[in-house]
């Protein structure tokens, strides 16, 4: 395995690898992906193989232009209305941190899609992803670059830690932008539904659209799943996370060996004076002034760190729950064991 800084040539040579069967991981503004060529059976069971996903968990196809709409999905099955709403999302929100749910094309193989007759198509908006793309057979399947279950990377690194020798190169964009997986969105049934909360916020969905659904709340039974990615457990760091809102959070004490995470100044400000922690304790803020987009960039970031440290638990602290709060809160209770 190789890790290479993006380039024209590295990307050249990435989708070499890609058309000839091969795995890629590469950045996206969301977090890194795990590449395949989604006309390839067989490169996309490795992907399966190389995350320990189940085969039940369907594959997000990324593509680099509109015109390639044609090639993986079936529009011609939806209704005008629906038609219209998908081209005013894709005029307004691809590229970008968005996945839509659309029948799909015959062209796809059943593995790339867990068998359903739906595919989720993505259109990232980061360059590198764009162009490895546009330079490989135009569609490339892509899960997030680690082990099933576990945090998402936001790093060549915390994929080369993840997947390691198992793919054949990393690309190197250096830290996700948005540090969190893009909102899945289903438009095939009669009511449009969020099967996943993520980088684009369900209010800037309806402001286009009008009012949707929020189906992704969780839940503790892993069968009849619309999106796995709705597991009660997923997202998970190794070490035991908690979570606690922000009252819960100030009043808990300080124990040794762990860590704590709040989401602002405030709230760690508060729980110092609450607590008197010793000088060695180790804590960290999302966002010093709470600004979401920030707090969502370091989330994943932090939570590998602490993976890293010694640390015996982890106490992390809720986001208000508007925006991309919403997509932060789900990551932080999927990957909790409270
Ligand atoms: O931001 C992202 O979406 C990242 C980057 C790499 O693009 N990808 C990502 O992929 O998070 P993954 O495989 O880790 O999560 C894909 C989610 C899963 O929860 C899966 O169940 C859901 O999308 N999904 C995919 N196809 C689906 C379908 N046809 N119907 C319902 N859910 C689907
Ligand atoms: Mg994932």
């Amino acid at each position: 395995m190789k890790i290479l800084p993006v380039s024209s040539e590295s990307l050249k040579e990435g989708a070499e690898i890609l058309k000839n069967g091969g795995l890629v991981a590469f950045p996206t503004e969301t977090v890194y992906g795990l590449g395949a060529d989604v006309f390839n059976a067989q490169a996309l069971a490795k992907v399966f193989e190389v995350k320990g996903r189940p085969h039940f968990d369907p594959l997000i196809i990324h593509i680099a232009a509109i015109e390639t709409l044609d090639k993986t999905a079936n529009l011609s099955i939806l209704n005008k209305e629906t038609r219209e709403k998908l081209f005013v999302l894709a005029e307004n929100l691809w590229p970008g941190p968005l996945s839509i749910i659309l029948p799909k094309s015959e062209k796809i193989p059943g593995i790339a899609t867990a068998g359903l007759q739906t595919a989720a198509i993505r259109f990232p908006d980061n360059e590198a992803a764009l162009k490895l793309i546009s330079l490989s057979t135009g569609a490339v399947a892509a899960p997030s670059a680690n082990p099933f279950g576990g945090l998402s990377p936001t790093r060549a690194e915390h994929v080369k830690n993840g997947l390691g020798e198992k793919i054949e190169m990393i690309l190197d964009g250096g830290p996700s932008r948005i540090g969190l997986e893009s909102t899945v969105f289903d438009i095939t049934g009669d009511v449009f539904k969020i099967l996943r909360p993520g980088g684009t916020p369900k209010e800037v969905i309806e402001r286009l659209i009008g009012p949707i659904i929020d189906g992704s709340s969780i839940t503790d039974t892993s069968s009849a799943l619309v999106s796995p990615g709705q597991l009660k457990s997923h997202y998970a760091p190794r070490t035991p996370l908690y979570v606690l809102n922000r009252e819960e959070i100030i009043n808990k004490p300080y124990e040794q060996n762990s860590t704590f995470l709040f989401f602002d100044d405030s709230a760690k400000d508060e729980w110092f004076n609450a607590q008197n922690p010793p000088q060695t304790a180790i804590v960290k803020v999302l966002s010093k002034n709470g600004n979401i987009l920030q707090a969502a960039s370091r989330l994943f970031e932090i939570l590998h760190e602490f993976d890293n440290s010694q640390a015996s638990n982890i106490y992390a602290q809720l986001a208000p729950n508007e925006g991309l709060g919403e997509a932060i809160n789900d990551r932080l209770k999927r990957g909790a064991i409270n």
